[in-house]
């Protein structure tokens, strides 16, 4: 593995899923993300909507970050070669990149998570959704990768391709390099995030949030998804939470390209991703912009949170 008295820790991404045997067409769609990642941050950094890299058209209108990412990942995508369908938070229909989609990959993606963050100078990050051929409405379960960037004081991106859940580290040569390699979640979380409006909490998640505050939990939100999870995954020991709510049975985050890859990356890590009652991987989605209620982290939070609601809704 690697070269010798190279510590595998300075591996970069392709050469990584190059020596993990995976396959061509499937490294060349992530490195074609991480590509994509460059400009992105380089926006987000310099606050440039017009960055080289996506074409000159967009420059002479000042695009929202999330629309200027969205742009830059869909072009990459578009041109990558190994893409049958794109869904993106950004557009409202699916986007046929190839009608043959035999060999290729499905993604969806949220260009830019908690954008409205970007203002306040808090982290953001984008989220990937990977699947075989054409089908976007697969259950969670059936996706062959998931990934996201994080853009906070590093850029990370953690990704798995269902052989475990790694971090890479951008480096100053904007080239991404393996800092952590099969992260495991622990047992008991020791921080929580609660999203949405307490006072709207149903009697079961009162009552786990309650549980978890006596036990001496601390509270950590950001209100970025993407931070917020990548928190409880490096520290392995918490649950992030964005209940079913009076008046929004749902939630809020959508299950195609923010529920079900950060679903896919903490049951990778040994944790647990559920809407309160069943595992969001399987979840059968209807429609692009499906949304779920979630508890996501340790295993045995949430399960106690499924036990709570089945006992007290
Ligand atoms: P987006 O910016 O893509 O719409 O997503 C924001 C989401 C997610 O990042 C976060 O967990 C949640 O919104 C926070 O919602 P509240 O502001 O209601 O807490
Ligand atoms: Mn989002
Ligand atoms: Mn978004």
């Amino acid at each position: 593995m690697g070269e010798p008295g190279k510590t595998k820790f300075q591996i970069n991404l392709r050469r990584y899923l190059r020596e993990n045997d995976e396959n061509r067409d499937l490294t060349r769609l992530i490195c074609e993300i991480a590509e994509a990642s460059k400009y992105i941050v380089n926006s987000i950094r310099t606050g440039d909507l017009g960055v080289a890299g996506t074409s000159n058209l967009y420059g002479e209108e000042q695009l929202a970050l999330d629309v200027l990412s969205d742009r830059i990942l869909r072009k990459r995508l578009a041109h990558s070669g190994v893409v049958a369908n794109i869904v993106s938070e950004e557009t409202n229909d699916i986007i046929t990149v190839s009608e043959e989609c035999e060999g290729k990959y499905s993604v969806a993606y949220d260009p830019l998570d908690g954008s409205s963050l970007v203002d306040v100078n808090l982290a953001v990050g984008t989220i990937v959704s990977i699947y075989e051929g054409g089908n976007l409405f697969l259950p969670g379960r059936k996706q062959v990768a998931a990934l996201y960037i994080l853009y906070g004081p590093r850029t990370t991106m953690v990704l798995s391709t269902g052989n475990g859940v790694h971090e890479f580290s951008m480096n100053q040569l904007m080239e991404y390099t393996l800092t952590r390699e099969n992260m495991r979640m622990d047992e008991k979380a020791s921080i929580y995030a609660p999203g949405g409006q307490r006072n709207l909490y149903s009697k079961g998640t009162e009552s786990f949030v309650s549980d978890l505050e006596r036990h001496g939990a601390k509270l950590r939100y950001s209100g970025g998804f993407v931070p917020d999870i990548n928190q409880i995954l490096l520290k392995g020991k918490g649950v992030f939470l964005y209940p079913h709510l009076k008046g929004h049975p749902n939630g809020k985050l959508r299950l195609l390209y923010e529920l079900n890859p950060m679903a896919f990356l903490i049951e990778q890590a040994g944790g647990a991703a559920s809407t309160g009652r069943i595992p969001i991987l399987d979840l059968q989605p209807e429609g692009i912009d499906d949304r779920a209620p979630v508890f996501i982290g340790c295993k045995e939070d949430v399960a106690r949170a499924e036990t709570m609601i089945a006992e007290l809704g």
